[in-house]
This record gives C-alpha cells, structure tokens and sequence, in this order.
C-alpha cells in the first residue's frame, strides 16, 4: 500500500497506544514536588495529561520508527513535543489571546487555576520540555539532543509557533490572501508539526534524502490539519470537538474557509492529504500508518 491511505482501524489503534505510552510518560516526567510550588505543576499536570489527540507525540513515534530509534529516546521527544504544544494551548486560551473557556471539554487552564498559574504553567511546560530533550537519557549522541534543541526552539519561537501566533493575532491589520494565511498557518501550526515528523530523522541519523522526505510530507499534512481546524471551527459540534466554536468568524479571523469558503477549503485539504502521502514513497510500507494519519487529520470530528 503506497499511494493510498491505510484502513483507519490500525491506525486507531496506533493513536490508542501512543496516547497511553505518552501519559504514563508525561506522568512520571511530571512528578509533583511539595511546597507552595506544586500548584504551578498540578496546573502543569491538567493541561497536559489525559486529553487530546496526541497527533505530534504520534508522528515522532512514526517517524522514529522508520530508523528503528529506541522507544525510550522517541517517547521523551514525543513528550517534549506535547508539552510545547500544551503550553501553545494554555497561552493560546488566554484571556489576552483567544480568552477561551473549553479545551479537550474541560474549563481551559486559566478558568480551573487563574491566569498567572496559567501563565507560569505554559512557561514551565516549554521549559521542561528542553530540560527534557537536553537530558542524556534521550540519546547516547549529544549531537543529536543538541540538534533536536536547536530545531525544537526553532520550531517553536518567534520564527515559528510564537510568530505564527503573532501573525494570527494581528490577522485583522492586513489584507490576507491565501499566500498570506499559507505562511501563518505554516508558522502557527506547521512548525511544531514539522519538528515532530523530522524528529525521529534525527533521532536515527538519516540520511539527508530521508529527512527531506518527511519534511515535505510534514508541510503539506500541517496545512490540511489547520484547515481542517478551521472548518471544524465552522462546521464542528463543541461537544465533540472539545472547545468552542464559531470562534474565528466571530473574532472577524481571516482563515481559509473565510477566504475560500467551505467547499474549496475541504478541497485544499483534501488535495494536500494526497499530496503529503506522495512523499512518502521512499519508506515503502513501513511509512503506512503515516499514510493514514494524513487522511485523519482531514477527516477528523476532533
Ligand atoms: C489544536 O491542536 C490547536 C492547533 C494547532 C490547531 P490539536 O487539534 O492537535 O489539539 P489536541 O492536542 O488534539 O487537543
Ligand atoms: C492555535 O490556533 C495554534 C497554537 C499555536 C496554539 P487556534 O487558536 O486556531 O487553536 P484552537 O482552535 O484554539 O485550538
Ligand atoms: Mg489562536
Ligand atoms: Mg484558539
Ligand atoms: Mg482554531
């Protein structure tokens, strides 16, 4: 099976496993300490353990997989990964932000804790996760930790995630055409998704052809998954998506479905799902479940 997408139901499976390896993981990474301290970490705790698709932990997994990485190294980079993308959440929430009350259908963390324990707690997620990366269980090579920090903060800051966001929240100053909302989407989202999938290229020292491989593969899955954000933001059901809806049109947020509408944005989507399997090809059907995540991610109620 090279071109088209795997059955769904090893895949389900695949996601179950990953989400469960991912929260006994994050569980012992972390350890609540006592003092008046740990209420920055059980906030820590809510945001991140149990909830949530678990898609970049997932793709560091796969990715790993191809070049055979020890479970024990790609687990604490699919965790790292998770907690930068917890901690984007919990600031992403903010009042300041997007001032959402539902996250994975619980009170987002500022509403369950208040704001400056939010605001710690996202700060102290993005810093555990480069304690974690950094530290020598996570590969024998301290190149390779030292690489996957470099491209971790890289994903991440002001010329990634932290850009993107930026960019998103000053969406309404410009005029966005499509050029302009591929970048930010491309930064807000596609950075960490992209550091996810070339993760386990580092992690395994691939060889460069590779590496290429599943970048192409990250950036096209990475659009298709914003824009199936933003079409459930349109169409989804807030019970089953886990967090309000209706929020960019009533922020007056240009997306692809403001821009293209509903139709040709599920049409982009579809296309670039078909499009990031294609890069695939180098992997043969060790890549599989890859392949069935980009039809997932487009198809997803979640
Ligand atoms: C939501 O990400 C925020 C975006 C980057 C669009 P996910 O849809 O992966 O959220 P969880 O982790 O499953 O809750
Ligand atoms: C947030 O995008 C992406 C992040 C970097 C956190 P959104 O604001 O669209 O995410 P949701 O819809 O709140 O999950
Ligand atoms: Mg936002
Ligand atoms: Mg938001
Ligand atoms: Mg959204």
């Amino acid at each position: 099976m090279s071109q088209a997408a795997a059955s769904s139901a090893p895949l389900a499976d695949a996601l179950k496993h990953t989400a469960e390896i991912v929260n006994a993981e994050l569980d012992h990474l972390l350890a609540v300490p006592d003092g008046p301290e740990s209420r920055v970490h059980e906030a820590m705790r809510y945001a991140s353990l149990d909830g949530g698709k678990r898609l970049r932990p997932f793709l560091v997994m796969q990715s790993a997989g191809l070049f055979n990485v020890a479970e024990s190294s790609s687990l604490r980079v699919a965790c790292a990964i998770e907690m930068v993308h917890c901690y984007s959440l919990i600031h992403d929430d903010l009042p300041c932000m997007d001032d959402d009350d539902l996250r994975r259908g619980r009170p987002t963390c500022h509403r369950q804790f208040d704001e400056a324990t939010a605001l710690l707690a996202g700060d102290a997620l993005l810093t555990r996760a480069f304690e974690t990366v950094a530290a020598a269980a996570t590969h024998p090579d301290p190149a390779v930790r030292c690489e996957l920090v470099w491209e971790l903060a890289h994903a991440s800051g002001a010329d990634g995630m932290v850009g993107g966001q930026m960019v998103d929240l000053r969406a309404a100053e410009f005029a966005m055409d499509v050029a302009a909302i591929t970048r930010l989407q491309q930064m807000k989202t596609g950075r960490l998704i992209g550091f996810s999938c070339e993760a386990g290229a580092v992690l395994g020292k691939a060889p460069g052809v590779m590496r290429q491989a599943l970048r192409n593969y990250a950036h096209d899955l990475g659009l298709a998954f914003q824009i199936a954000d933003d079409l459930l933001d349109v169409e989804g059901d807030a019970s089953e998506v886990g967090k309000k809806v209706g929020k960019d049109a009533g922020a007056g947020k240009a997306t692809f479905v403001s821009l293209l509408g509903i139709e040709r944005a599920r049409a982009q989507a579809d296309m670039l799902a078909k499009q990031a399997v294609r890069h695939l090809d180098v992997f043969g059907d060790k890549a599989d479940l890859l392949r069935a995540t980009a039809s997932f991610v487009v198809d997803r109620r979640s």
